[in-house]
């Protein structure tokens, strides 16, 4: 069987705490080592990543070529404009064709369909890096922060602001995974995956919507906010009108408990869906989260080459 990391809802809980576990071992084995220096035994030398970007993308894609080169391994940057697929050969033929070149393929892709039909048509592993459904490597990340700083996730209550996009699905997947609580604030307009939600209730999940921002915050221990305009969206005006109330700034982090933390996947918009002031205050671990797609997505890539 090939270990594809497509959406958290598809992994087994167990695993996914494992990836966690070990991204923590590795990340504290490296500690003040440069950062082109190689891990401890180099576990993917001679394993190659394809990563096909259709997407723009700052910190996937530094932290996944900065992790294949810490685990022993390269990568190839793709931008899938250049590539035939964006002239129309079948997302199929790239699959197969990939599979005989490298070892894994990392995909950032405008439709869900692609990251999932690559993965079903080829025979390596295939990581999702943002879709139009999902974000499950920016989940992994955020997980192992909280994990970092509070010790713990299980029973930790986290509240989602605003946009029910991408980075909510999956965080409404991590909520059933790694067992939290989770209320997502969010215009109606703008819910989340009804799916995904019934999904996560099925499974047991303890995940709410409300409108109520300030009703979602109160008592949380994890805040979390992403842009109202993600890549794709062309509906900015009505965007911004119908998401301005649920800003997280000063006032609204007062509902949260004391010791609260604010997570952004980034790239932020200050003074749109976040503050200046809770993003760049004491509250925020955002630089932390970044830090730890490297951490993450090194054991994500253990896991799917075998290693771990
Ligand atoms: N958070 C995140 O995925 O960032 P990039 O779009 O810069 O990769
Ligand atoms: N929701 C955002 C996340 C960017 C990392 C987007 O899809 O553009």
């Amino acid at each position: 069987m090939t270990n594809h990391f497509l959406d958290l809802k598809d992994m087994p809980s167990e695993i996914l705490w494992h990836i966690l576990d070990i991204a923590k071992v590795w990340k504290d084995a490296r500690r003040g080592l440069p950062s082109g220096v190689l891990d401890e035994g180099a576990p993917l030398a001679g394993h190659t990543l394809a990563m096909i970007f259709e997407k723009s993308s700052t910190r996937t894609r530094i932290s996944f070529e900065m992790a294949m080169r810490q685990l022993g391994g390269t990568s190839l940057v793709l931008q899938g404009n250049t590539m035939q697929l964006g002239r129309g050969e079948t997302i199929e033929d790239t699959a197969k064709v990939i599979s005989g070149y490298v070892d894994a393929v990392m995909v950032r892709a405008d439709h869900h369909n692609t990251a999932v039909e690559l993965a079903s048509k080829g025979s390596v592993p295939v990581i999702n890096a943002l879709t139009d459904r999902s974000h499950p490597c920016q989940l992994m990340a955020d997980m192992l922060t909280i994990k970092e700083h509070f010790g713990s996730i299980q029973g930790r209550k986290m509240a989602w602001m605003g946009d029910g996009n991408n980075v909510a699905t999956s965080l409404m997947e991590a909520a059933v995974k790694y067992d939290f609580p989770l209320t997502l604030a969010c215009p109606g307009e703008y819910s989340p995956n009804a799916e995904v939600l019934a999904w996560a209730r099925e499974h047991g999940g303890d995940v709410s919507v409300t409108i109520d921002p300030f009703a979602a915050t109160k008592g949380a221990h994890v805040v979390f906010t992403d842009t109202w305009i993600s890549m794709g969206d062309d509906d900015k005006d009505a965007r911004m009108d119908a998401l301005a109330p649920f800003q997280v700034n000063d006032a609204l982090m007062q509902f949260a408990e004391p010791n609260a933390i604010f997570l952004h996947c980034l790239p932020a918009h200050r003074g749109e869906e976040v503050t200046a002031s809770v993003i760049d205050g004491p509250q925020s671990l955002v630089w932390a989260a970044a830090e730890n797609r490297l951490h993450a997505q090194k054991a994500i890539l253990g896991w799917c080459l075998g290693k771990i």
